[in-house]
């Protein structure tokens, strides 16, 4: 498609009111991203290509999404509900400096490809005044009908004002469609409402096409792609479709997936090289997985970063703002939050370590609490370089355990630890200053051979 401008308007103006939900329909997320993030992804980009988003009177949070995904794109209102073809009119500004292609998308089609739309741009190229893009739906129902006569496009019919004969033509209109970008402003304001719901349908564009003597045709495409999300079950329909596209595309880039079909990963989950995922991994977004890394079964990751050869799980969990170190360890029944855990560190089991930061090689024994809420603020435990905590300690934060310190099991720890001291807190019974003692000396011992 180089050398030809294009304009994209996606449509996300609508109530959503099938969703039932209180939510804009088009922020509700599929494998973790928004619906109006993933169209957004899919629409040209670079030089020459121009981006507008047409929302709702009432609907800040749409358009700070729209412009998080693609700072560039330029938010149109729609201030009355009147049917997609008046929706498209909103952005009549950006229409009318006339790019060479012009692109309308549905903010509800979260599964279009960048190359679907790449595809349904080349009959323009070849003088067609409009292109639309057209699949074999199963279930047709709702969808507006293609009404193809020998080969060519003659209208499409919405399925509240088809008659029987057309409700079981197949061929549905997928709601993306590509304008000659210089006759689409002709061709959309000529659009009336005279229909069952008395709005500006986008669809009524192929008549006109006719009427003015120039060409529409269709560009078909599979059912997955362009499953148009009106209620919850197809919210659910799309999320299945979109794992497997991920599952598939992981396995090809080389993540040994055990059981595919129990792992859920997000739109922008990335891996690095042999990284094994175990069944009953359900993966969120903003993650990535280094090299090697293992994640065993039944672990949920939010937000974090997992270092080369790290290991997590099994039924592990790790929150926003986790980052793991080459080779760590994160055992069952552990919680991460905001935790920087450097190369090494081992936290095997039944731990919860929130705002915290440990430094390479330490060894955080199991049941160890960082407590990091005081009931009003939240605070941070530092953690040196190869230090020991032993288990069921809890450390009250603020507080800092230097480098190589030793904290007996059982211990609750208010204040600061010296860099290799050994503390051991309300625990009279506790007997484990010997074990202190021969890890110390054991270190001193490693030391001295390294040297
Ligand atoms: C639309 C098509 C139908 C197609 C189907 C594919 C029309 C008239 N119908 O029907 O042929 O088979 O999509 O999924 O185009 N919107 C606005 N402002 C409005 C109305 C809608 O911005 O005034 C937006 C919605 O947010 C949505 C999109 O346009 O993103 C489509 O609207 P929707 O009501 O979902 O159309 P469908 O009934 O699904
Ligand atoms: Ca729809």
């Amino acid at each position: 498609m180089t050398g030809r401008t294009s304009l994209t308007i996606v449509l996300a103006a609508g109530e959503g009111t099938r969703m039932r939900s209180s939510t804009p329909k088009v922020l509700h997320q599929v494998a973790g991203q928004s619906l109006l993030a993933h169209v957004l992804k899919a629409a040209p980009e670079g030089a020459g290509s121009a981006l507008a988003v047409v929302i709702g009177p009432d609907h800040a949070d749409v358009a700070a999404e729209a412009s998080k995904a693609r700072p560039q794109a330029a938010i149109f209102i729609q201030r009355e509900r009147l049917g997609t073809a008046h929706a498209v009119l909103a952005a009549r500004d950006a229409i009318a400096r006339g790019a060479d292609d012009l692109l309308v998308v549905f903010g509800d089609t979260p599964l279009i490809s960048a190359a679907t739309l790449a595809r349904l741009r080349a009959p323009l190229k070849s003088g067609a005044a409009l292109a639309v893009l057209g699949f074999r739906a199963a279930d047709p129902t709702g969808y507006g009908r293609l009404l193809v006569e020998e080969g060519r496009l003659l209208a499409i019919r919405e399925h509240d004002d088809a008659n029987a004969a057309e409700r079981a033509i197949d061929l549905c209109n997928a709601g993306v469609m590509a304008f000659d970008g210089r006759k689409a402003l002709e061709i959309i304001e000529n659009i009336g409402h005279a229909n069952v719901k008395g709005e500006y349908y986008l669809t009524d564009a192929v008549g006109i096409v006719r009427d003015l003597g120039l060409q529409a045709v269709v560009i078909e495409t599979g059912e997955d792609e362009v499953r148009g999300i009106n209620t919850k079950a197809q919210l659910a329909e799309a999320e299945q479709a979109m794992q497997a596209r991920l599952r598939q595309a992981a396995l090809q880039a080389g993540v040994t997936l055990v059981a595919p079909d129990t792992v859920y990963l997000a739109a922008d989950t990335s891996f690095g090289r042999d990284v094994t995922i175990e069944p009953f991994v359900v993966i969120g977004p903003g993650v990535s997985i280094a090299d090697g890394a293992v994640i065993h079964a039944f672990s949920h990751i939010v937000q974090a970063a997992i270092g080369r050869n790290a290991s997590v799980g099994p039924y592990a969990r790790l929150r926003p703002g986790t980052s793991l170190g080459e080779g760590a360890r994160i055992g069952n029944f552990v919680e991460t939050k905001a935790a920087t855990l450097e190369a090494g560190v081992k936290v095997n089991h039944l731990s919860y370590i929130g705002d915290a930061h440990v430094g390479a090689n330490s060894n955080i024994g199991a049941g160890t609490i960082t407590c990091n809420y005081d009931g009003f603020a939240k605070h941070k435990t530092t953690i040196g370089t190869g230090a020991f905590i032993g288990t069921n300690s809890s450390l009250v934060a603020p507080v800092k355990i230097g480098d190589g310190a030793y904290v007996g099991s059982g211990s609750v720890i208010t204040k600061d630890v010296p860099a290799d001291a050994l503390a051991v807190e309300r625990s009279p019974q506790n007997t484990r200053e010997g074990g202190a003692r021969r890890y110390r000396e054991m270190k001193t011992r490693s030391k001295t051979t390294k040297d």
